[in-house]
């Protein structure tokens, strides 16, 4: 029988291995780059804000995804206690996107407008003022921090390249929107957008 060539034949069952296993991940996962619902943002997304963009830079720097998901399954436990499962199109102006995996937290994916700004602040400043019984880091630094935005416009202009729509007068102004700014507002605007593109859905 052919099939002994192969079993009898180490080097050649490795490589025909290799081929099997090419094909499958080629069929799962080529497909994606053209298929408009993980290519296209959905209906109503509009690119982060120079303080949100900011905002998220300082939430990737803090580690916040260490502790935070931004991505809720389509289970009906997840549904029913974030809102709408998230989908591929809610991510394609995130340059990485902060999915995460690790949910010490609760998931962050649509948390904007659940709270107030003041108590997000409030929140980030010491968690535990809030909820008591809270392991989250406190940090009250980023109160006293003013954002550095001397490379704002610059970023803004990188993320256009990748194709996230900033127009020249978003870029233009960067510099003064995220003038006088601390580190925590940026922050809590950056929290404040979160899912809310896809409200009509919710
Ligand atoms: C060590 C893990 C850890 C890290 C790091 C962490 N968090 Fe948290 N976070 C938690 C936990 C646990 C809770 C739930 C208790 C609470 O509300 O404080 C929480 C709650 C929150 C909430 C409220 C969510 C809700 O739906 O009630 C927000 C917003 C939040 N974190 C934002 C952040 C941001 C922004 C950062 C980074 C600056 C951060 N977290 C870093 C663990 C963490």
């Amino acid at each position: 029988m052919k099939h002994d060539i192969v079993e009898k034949n180490l080097g050649l069952m490795v490589i025909l291995v290799v081929v099997a296993i090419s094909f499958g991940s080629l069929v799962e996962i080529v497909p994606l780059f053209f298929q408009d619902e993980t290519t296209q943002p959905v209906e109503g997304l509009e690119p982060y804000s120079a303080l949100e963009l900011e905002g998220r830079d300082i939430y990737i720097r803090e580690g916040c995804v260490g502790c935070h998901s931004q991505m809720i399954r389509p289970l009906r436990a997840e549904v029913e206690r974030y809102g709408h499962y998230s989908v591929a199109g809610e991510s394609v102006y995130d340059f990485p996107f902060l999915w995460g995996s690790k949910r010490t937290g609760p998931d962050l994916a649509r948390v904007g407008g659940r709270y107030s700004d003041d108590w997000h602040r409030a929140h980030l400043i010491n968690p535990r003022d809030l909820v008591p019984q809270s392991i989250m880091p406190a940090y009250p630094f980023l109160a006293e921090t003013p954002v550095d935005n001397s490379l704002t416009a610059k970023k803004m202009k990188t993320l256009r390249i990748l194709g996230v729509p900033y127009t020249d007068a978003d870029i233009a102004g960067a510099k003064d929107a995220v003038k006088g700014h601390t580190e925590l507002d940026a922050l809590v605007a950056y929290l404040q957008g979160l899912g809310t593109n896809i409200t009509s859905k919710r």
